[in-house]
């Protein structure tokens, strides 16, 4: 995190609340902890954030960094929980492996912008512009969106009902399996072994983030292979 941001535990609102004094600017969550191992915050928690935030009179940032593009099943992770930000960053999936990022502002936030306050050499590029257009033009056309919570909803049931897997957590395409034991480093390399690209978010949490137009079979086929991994 840049310099200035005090951390305090996610889902605790009172702890939050403490650590709010005369000089925050603002509060930046992800909707669903990403690298911090898949965990999704509630829905009681975000609008309290977002309440608080109001209350204060300080903004609401998230992170959408990892959870947006449609990786959650709606567009940005916020959309499906009941509230809404004054400003989110989105990136990775945007342009679908090309370098681009975004922040956005909603309301008076965003009048805050003027042009070059936020200019970068490569920033607003033409070619990562367009394969950005081109990324939501496909999202939209092909349905990914209503695909990214059917194949959760495919990932959950399966993944949940593997022997070693004690529960599976997480929003939409962005899934975490939680194993029995601190074991997810071997199940991964052994996985990674048998063609199947998972990363170890937790000593016993196993993210799963496929591509959003992974297809039914597919599922049905990461699943097995992980079922062989975990021995
Ligand atoms: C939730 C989240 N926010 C921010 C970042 C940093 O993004 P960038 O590398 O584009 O600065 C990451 C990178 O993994 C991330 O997962």
């Amino acid at each position: 995190l840049p310099p200035g941001f005090t951390q305090v535990t996610a889902g605790d609102l009172p702890e939050l609340e403490a650590a709010i004094g005369p000089d925050t600017a603002a509060v930046m969550v992800e909707t669903t902890q990403g690298e911090g191992g898949v965990v999704p915050l509630s829905t009681d928690y975000l609008r309290g954030v977002r309440d608080l935030c109001d209350a204060q009179d300080i903004l609401l940032i998230v992170d959408d960094v990892q959870a947006g593009v449609g990786r959650t099943g709606t567009w940005f992770s916020w959309q499906q929980l009941g509230f809404e930000p004054d400003i989110a960053t989105t990136a990775k999936a945007l342009a679908n492996g090309l370098p681009v990022g975004v922040a956005m502002a909603r309301g008076e936030v965003a009048t805050a912008f003027e042009s070059g306050d936020h200019a970068t050499t490569f920033g607003g590029g033409p070619v990562v512009c367009r394969a950005a257009l081109t990324v939501l033009d496909e999202i939209e056309e092909y349905g990914l969106l209503s695909n990214v919570a059917e194949r959760s909803e495919q990932f959950r049931e399966a993944l949940g009902h593997l022997d070693g897997v004690v529960n599976v957590r997480g929003r939409g395409l962005l899934l975490a399996a939680v194993l029995d034991d601190t074991r997810a480093l071997d199940v991964v390399e052994r996985s990674l072994e048998l063609g199947l690209i998972v990363n170890a978010v937790r000593p016993d949490a196993v993210r799963f983030a496929p591509p959003l137009n992974i297809s039914e079979e597919e599922t049905a086929q990461a699943v097995s292979v992980f079922e062989k991994a975990l021995g």
